[in-house]
C-alpha cells in the first residue's frame, strides 16, 4: 500500500511517499528556518503562507522522486493536530483536495503519533509494545506504544517542552533559530559541571513528570551576572552545563519509568531526540540495564512527512478515516486521538 502523506504543523512543508508503513519511496521538504530566523522564533501567519507557495510543488517532486503518478497511491495522509492551526490548515484543505479530486481515503494522523513512527522507518524490526521519550520543541512525553494506535501518557513537561527551553537558552545566547542545535554543538567543547544548576521537581519524589522553565531561569540568572560584570560568557561551558541538566531529567525519569513499569524495550524520537548527549547518555543507561533502545536516524528526528505516512499505514490497518469534512486541532492529547 501506498501512502502520500503531508506535514505542515509548524515551520516545515514536507510530502512523502511511503510503502507498507516502513519503505520511503520519496521524502521532500522545505524548510522556513531562514524566514522565522529573523524573527527569532516561528511567526505563524508568515507559516502559513509559506506552506501554500511550497506544497503543491513538493507533492509534484515527491511523485517524482517516487516515479509514481497519482493513480498509484491508495491513499492521502495529513497531520491534522496538534500544532499551528494556519500551518495545520494549509496542509489539511490540500490533503482533503487531493482526496476529492482522486476519490482516495484521507488518513488524519496525530503529529505525535507520527514522531513515533519515525522509529519504523529507521528500526524495521521495531514493533510495540515499548516505553518512548518523545522530545521536540512543543511536547516532551514518556509514553507507553501499547500498540501501533493505542498510546498511554506516563509523563508530560509541566512547563517548557525539551526543545524550547533548548531554543530560549539558545536565543538569549544569540544563537539563530532553532538555537537547540547550535547549543549541542557548542556544548560538546564545554565543562558541563561549570555551573551549579537546580534538578527540577527534586522535592516531588513521585512524579516522573518534566519541568525546564526552573532550569531555564537559573541559566538566565548566571548568564544576566555575568553581563551585569561586563565579564565575557563562557558560552561553550554555558551550553555543556545547561545540556547536561535538561539531559539527566530526561533519562532519569525515563529510566525511573521504564522500571516502574517494566519496560525493557526503549526508544526516542521528536527533534531532540537528534541530542548527540541525550543519545548518548541514554544508550549508556540502557547498556547498564540490559535495556534495548531504539532511535530515529536523524534525518527523521525533526518534522518531516515520511513519519506521517508510515504512522497513516497502522491507522489506515486499524480502520481509520476521515470525512472530508474532517477539521485541524492546535491542541489534542495523544492518548485522546
Ligand atoms: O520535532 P520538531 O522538528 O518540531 C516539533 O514538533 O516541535 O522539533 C524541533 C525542536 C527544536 O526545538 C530544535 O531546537 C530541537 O528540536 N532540536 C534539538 C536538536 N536538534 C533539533 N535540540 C537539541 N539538540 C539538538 N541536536
Ligand atoms: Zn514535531
Amino acid at each position: 500500500m501506498k501512502i502520500l502523506a503531508i506535514e505542515s504543523s509548524c515551520d516545515d512543508t514536507a510530502v512523502a511517499i511511503v510503502e507498507n508503513g516502513r519503505k520511503v519511496l520519496s521524502s521532500t521538504a522545505s524548510s522556513q528556518i531562514d524566514i522565522h530566523k529573523i524573527y527569532g522564533g516561528v511567526v505563524p501567519e508568515i507559516a502559513s503562507r509559506a506552506h501554500i507557495e511550497s506544497i503543491t510543488p513538493l507533492t509534484k517532486l515527491a511523485l517524482k522522486e517516487a516515479n509514481l503518478s497519482l493513480e498509484n497511491i491508495d491513499a492521502i495522509a495529513v497531520t491534522y493536530a496538534p500544532g499551528l492551526i494556519g500551518s495545520l490548515l494549509v496542509g489539511l484543505g490540500f490533503a482533503k483536495g487531493l482526496a476529492l479530486a482522486t476519490g482516495l481515503p484521507l488518513v488524519p494522523v496525530h503529529h505525535i503519533k507520527a514522531h513515533i513512527a519515525s522509529l519504523y522507518i529507521s528500526n524495521p524490526e521495531l514493533k510495540p509494545p515499548f516505553l518512548c521519550l518523545v522530545v521536540s520543541g512543543g511536547h516532551s512525553h514518556i509514553l507507553e506504544v501499547k500498540d501501533y494506535t493505542k498510546i498511554n501518557i506516563i509523563a508530560k513537561t509541566r512547563d517548557d517542552a525539551a526543545g524550547e527551553a533548548f531554543d530560549k537558552i539558545g536565543r538569549r545566547l544569540g544563537f539563530d533559530y532553532p538555537g537547540g542545535i547550535t547549543l549541542d554543538k557548542t556544548a560538546e567543547n564545554g565543562n558541563p559541571n561549570a555551573f551549579g544548576l537546580p534538578v527540577p521537581l527534586k522535592n516531588e519524589e513521585n512524579t516522573l513528570d518534566f519541568s525546564f522553565s526552573g532550569l531555564k531561569t537559573a541559566m538566565i540568572n548566571i548568564i544576566n551576572k555575568f553581563e551585569q560584570k561586563n565579564a565575557p560568557l563562557p558560552i561553550e561551558d554555558m551550553c555543556a552545563a545547561f545540556r547536561k541538566s535538561v539531559v539527566d531529567c530526561l533519562t532519569n525519569n525515563f529510566i525511573c519509568a521504564a522500571k516502574q513499569l517494566g519496560y525493557t524495550k526503549l526508544a526516542i524520537a521528536g527533534g531532540v531526540s537528534a541530542n548527540s548527549l541525550l543519545r548518548r547518555e541514554l544508550q549508556k543507561k540502557c547498556n547498564k540495564n540490559s535495556y534495548s533502545l531504539f532511535m530515529p536516524e536523524k534525518k527523521y528526528c525533526g518534522d518531516n512527512a515520511a513519519m506521517v505516512g508510515s504512522q497513516a499505514y497502522y491507522e489506515f490497518l486499524s480502520g481509520k478515516t476521515a470525512p472530508l469534512n474532517i477539521n485541524a486541532l492546535a491542541s489534542k492529547l495523544i492518548s485522546e486521538d
